[in-house]
């Protein structure tokens, strides 16, 4: 029998390349997002393999609401991705927009607690299931203006590892992703609200990580013996390091 995946955020970036990779690989998946045409896209290339949940994962009732319509035949999950995510603006936090932070808190946070506080009770009924959520790199490594953002994936880092606590004595995975710099996603093109150049100059003359590339990892994760838990895998671009720390002089 197929496993079943739920993964948010299928409309572009990870989330797309992912429901690729694992349909490929013989999983039927639930996609959700807010782009009802992209949605409708999938569900044309993938039919019977394809299930298109449309929603807003700020918003509890109507992710209640979704994921209650999932068909009887789907609702034993084995295997929920929270990727659904974005990054607001690039400002400094004196400078940064409060309603930015608003809709980060709530779609990073917020959207991930309510999926998983969904998707878990039948995992733990059925003893078996794997969660694996999104994080990022800027959850761990701090960057001028990645102020809210690297909180909200701090946060995904410490209920990833605190879930696992939770689930002491069952069978049931948690790892996070924590991926650096991706492109071909529309990440960027979020994060400076639809300027293309912007965006591209970040990517530009950059081997950067691709999405299937996350795709795979996700899949190997989730292929580990179902005793094998990967708590956390931080993934980089060589083209991706560290920079020193940062020393301001007194001026005088
Ligand atoms: N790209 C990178 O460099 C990078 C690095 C580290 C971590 N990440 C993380 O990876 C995840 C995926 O990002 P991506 O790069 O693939 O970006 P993306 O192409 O912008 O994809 C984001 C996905 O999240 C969905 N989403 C956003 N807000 C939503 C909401 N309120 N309700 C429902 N769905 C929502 C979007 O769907 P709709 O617009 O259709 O709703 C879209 O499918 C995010 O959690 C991001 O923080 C990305």
């Amino acid at each position: 029998m197929s496993k079943i995946a739920l993964v948010t955020g299928v409309t572009s970036g990870f989330g797309l390349a992912i429901t690729k990779t694992l349909i490929n690989n013989g999983y039927l998946v639930i996609g959700t997002g807010r782009r009802l045409p992209k949605l409708n896209e999938l569900k044309q290339q993938f039919q019977e393999k394809f299930i298109p949940l449309n929603f807003d994962i700020q918003n509890l009732p109507e992710t209640q609401q979704a994921f209650n319509s999932i068909p009887q035949e789907y609702q034993n999950i084995d295997l929920l991705v929270n990727n659904a995510g974005l990054a607001l603006g690039l400002e400094v936090a004196n400078k940064a927009n409060l309603d930015d932070w608003q809709n980060m808190v709530d779609t990073n946070i917020k959207g991930l607690m309510f999926m998983t506080r969904l998707v878990l009770p039948n995992m733990v009924e059925r003893n078996t299931g794997h969660i694996i959520n999104i994080g990022s790199i800027a959850g761990t490594y701090p960057y001028p203006g990645g102020n809210v953002y690297g909180a909200t994936k701090a946060f995904v880092k410490q209920f990833s590892l605190n879930l696992r606590a939770d689930l002491a004595g069952k069978n049931i995975r948690v790892s996070n992703v924590e991926p650096g710099l991706c492109g071909e996603t529309d990440f960027s093109l979020v994060r400076f609200k639809g300027d293309e150049q912007k965006a591209q100059n970040l990517y530009e003359n950059v081997n950067y990580i691709k999405p299937e590339d996350i795709a795979n990892i996700v899949l190997w994760l989730n292929q580990q013996p179902s005793h094998v838990n990967i708590n956390s895998i931080e993934i980089m671009p060589t083209a991706q390091t560290f920079s020193a720390l940062n020393v301001s002089k007194k001026n005088n």
